[in-house]
């Protein structure tokens, strides 16, 4: 018998799908811009944090035709990205689902568990709620990140208007290298999120997509490490016995 239960409501789902799309234009059209002067340090100044100053990054992870295209492309996915984070956040917020996605005491040691219990040092899955330890730190990073680049992002769109931004990131060469790393660093992490749901939680896909999840298939149930539904049958879970619950 399949235990299905509705576990992303239509206003998280929605979002996060929006969202991909947004941050796909922003990444691809932001990266074009960069590439019509591909380094961070202007005529007469020096950048070291860049080890490489002056390289373009490959035209095809790029996107929005020429500069003023990529421009037009990137302040109108802006408003999309925006106005998309208020309702997720919003949403979280009103709903009570912050307490799914923002870490508490106690979420360094449970983080800890699953690294061990991925590592085989630890036998059983840790028991967790909606997400484990190291996702909720993903998915709080991820918005997190978001608000740095929007903020950012800002300051170099505005450095006049909002001159007193350009100045919290101290000036207006370093608010792009924030807007830049800040990009990366989400990007980085929404691979390893998409990784770990291919290898570890491919049954959530369907959640986040029409709402529901079969429980009898969460890495829990299956006492699952990555790649473990590729194997032929689950192993199943032995009663917890093994370190403090989470
Ligand atoms: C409210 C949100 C955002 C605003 C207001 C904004 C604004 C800007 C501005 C003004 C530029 C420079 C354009 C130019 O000099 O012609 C820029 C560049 C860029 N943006 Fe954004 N952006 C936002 C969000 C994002 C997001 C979400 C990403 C990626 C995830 C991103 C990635 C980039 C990249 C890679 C560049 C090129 C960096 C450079 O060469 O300076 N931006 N953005
Ligand atoms: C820019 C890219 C992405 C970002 C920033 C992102 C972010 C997030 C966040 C923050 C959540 C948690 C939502 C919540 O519980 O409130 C989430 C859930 C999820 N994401 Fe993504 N995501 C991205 C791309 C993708 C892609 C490309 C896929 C699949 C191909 C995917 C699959 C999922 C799934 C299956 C869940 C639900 C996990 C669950 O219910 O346990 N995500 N994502």
């Amino acid at each position: 018998m399949t235990e299905l239960v509705k576990r992303n409501h239509w206003v998280i789902r929605l979002t996060h799908w929006v969202n991909v799309v947004a941050i796909v234009i922003m990444a691809g059209s932001g990266m074009r811009i960069f590439n019509a002067h591909p380094a961070f340090a202007r005529p007469g100044e020096s950048f070291s944090l860049n080890p490489w100053e002056g390289h373009a990054i490959p035209a095809w992870l790029t996107f929005g035709g020429w500069l003023g295209g990529a421009r037009h492309w990137h302040f109108a996915a802006m408003w999309l990205l925006v106005a998309n984070g208020f309702v997720y956040l919003a949403f979280l917020f009103l709903h009570g689902e912050w307490r799914d996605v923002v870490p508490r005491t106690g979420d360094a040691r449970d983080a800890i568990e699953m690294i061990k219990f991925y590592l085989f040092v630890r036998k059983n899955h840790p028991v967790g709620g909606k997400h484990n330890a190291l996702q909720k730190m993903a998915y709080f990073a991820m918005p997190l990140l978001g608000i740095v680049i929007v903020l950012s992002g800002l300051a170099i769109w505005k450095p006049i208007t909002f001159g007193f931004m350009t100045a919290m990131f101290v000036n207006y060469k370093w608010a792009r290298f924030v807007h830049f790393a800040g990009m990366v660093l989400l990007l980085a992490l929404a691979l390893v999120h998409v990784f770990m749901v291919f290898a570890v939680d491919p049954y959530s896909l369907r959640s986040i997509v029409t709402g529901w999840y079969n429980r009898e298939r969460s890495p829990e149930a299956r006492n699952a490490r990555p790649f473990y539904h590729l194997l032929g049958p689950s192993v199943p879970a032995a009663p917890d016995t093994e370190g403090p619950p989470s």
